[in-house]
């Protein structure tokens, strides 16, 4: 008997890459699309799945619609990936993302245990939790302090969802994902934001780029590789949390650093923070400068993530780090600032 899986935020860089590995192995995939004035699933059109998926309308603002969806649907795993999920917006947005990251995930859990409480889920945490962490590297008992009205809500949807494992018996894992990229990652994310302009500059197409803090520091891991740990977590005898992470860790100066390196240019950098701007070492042209409208009211400078538990319980190892990433990520970009009618 196949299995059915139902994905929320089908139409984002992890529900996309997600139903890519179910279908794979041969689930008949449903995905959660909320209904917008133009329909957005590029993603899924990227990789060729669009018409092999079942798409139904679903917003995580909407108890009733969710109770209706998953009735409809019948699933026998949940994932989900639905959120406003960009940080930055959090802080000009704080209420609609406590709404959609934190109260959503209730209703979503509330529509399984008023349907099916035998429905495995798994709820897409995040390394945001920790926030100004205590300690580094950061593992499953690291203590959480969010910096962002985003790592709020989705404190609030982690530990919704362990209370629905503990009250209703319900198979409910939290994944405590560590940023994870691709050539599929939004345009706003900074390591997307990077390739892109850096392709774009490479064809002639933008002469310089602004950018925010350069010195932050997070754990960057490839987003094909994440999925499959979201999938293993549903697939154990016990419902858990797990990290997933590289545990390494590289500026957003060193992405742009390693991105130019790519394409053969090396950055030098003058002056210091709101002034700091990065010139090509043999011409002089300035390509990026640093713009204070992209700081955060409170960053988080440093994160760092153990996934021991993840390789010692799943048997999870990611393989592709910083440099492989930044590699795969800029060849995409590259080809689609080559091929514009093509992406
Ligand atoms: P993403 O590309 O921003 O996708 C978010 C998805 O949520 C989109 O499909 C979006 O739909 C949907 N969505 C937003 N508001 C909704 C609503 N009210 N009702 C229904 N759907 C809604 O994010 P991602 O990178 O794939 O991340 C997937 C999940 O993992 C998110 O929950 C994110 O917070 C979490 N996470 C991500 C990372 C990472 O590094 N990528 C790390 C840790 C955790 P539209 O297309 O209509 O906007
Ligand atoms: N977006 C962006 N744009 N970030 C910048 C910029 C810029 O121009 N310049 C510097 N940064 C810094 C941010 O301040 C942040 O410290 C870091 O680069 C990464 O920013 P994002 O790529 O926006 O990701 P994020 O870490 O805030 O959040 C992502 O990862 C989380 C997991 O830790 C998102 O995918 C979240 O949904 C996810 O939970």
């Amino acid at each position: 008997m196949k299995k059915t899986a139902f994905i929320t935020g089908i139409t984002g860089q992890d529900g996309a890459y997600l139903a890519e590995l179910l279908l794979k192995k041969g689930y008949h995939v449903v995905g959660g699309f909320r209904r917008l004035s133009t329909l957005n699933f590029s993603r899924l059109d990227e990789l060729g799945i669009r018409e092999k998926i079942k798409l139904v309308e679903t917003d995580m603002l909407d108890a009733s619609n969710l109770i209706r969806a998953v009735q409809e649907v019948k699933p026998d795993e949940i994932y989900n990936l639905a959120a406003q999920s960009f940080v930055a917006h959090s802080f000009k947005n704080p209420i609609l993302t406590g709404n959609i990251t934190g109260l959503g995930v209730t209703n979503l859990l509330e529509a399984i245990r008023i349907v099916n409480p035998g429905i495995r889920f798994y709820q897409a945490s995040t390394s945001e939790l920790y926030g100004a962490a205590a300690e580094s590297p950061q593992n499953e008992n690291t203590p959480f302090k969010p910096r962002s009205p985003y790592g709020v809500a989705k404190l609030y949807g982690h530990w919704i969802t362990i209370n629905y494992r503990e009250s209703y018996d319900i198979f409910a894992c939290a994944g405590i994902l560590f940023n994870h990229e691709s050539p599929l990652r939004g345009l706003e994310f900074v390591t997307r934001k990077i390739t892109d302009s850096v392709a774009k500059i490479h064809y002639g197409k933008l002469k310089y780029f602004e950018i925010g803090n350069l010195d932050v520091k997070r754990d960057w891991g490839y987003a094909k590789e994440y999925v499959k740990g979201m999938w293993m977590m549903l697939q154990q005898e016990k419902p858990d949390n797990f990290v997933l992470a590289t545990n390494e860790n590289h500026s957003v100066r060193e992405w742009i650093e390693t991105c130019f390196n790519h394409i053969d240019r090396q950055i030098l950098w003058e002056d210091k923070g709101e002034n700091e701007i990065g010139r090509d070492v043999k011409t002089g042209e300035i390509l990026v400068k640093v713009n204070p409208e992209y700081f955060r009211p409170a960053e988080i400078h440093d994160l760092l993530g153990d996934y021991s538990k993840a390789k010692r319980e799943l048997d999870w190892e990611p393989h592709i780090k910083h440099r492989e990433l930044s590699e795969i990520m800029l060849k995409a970009d590259l080809e689609k600032q080559a091929n514009p009618k093509r992406s």
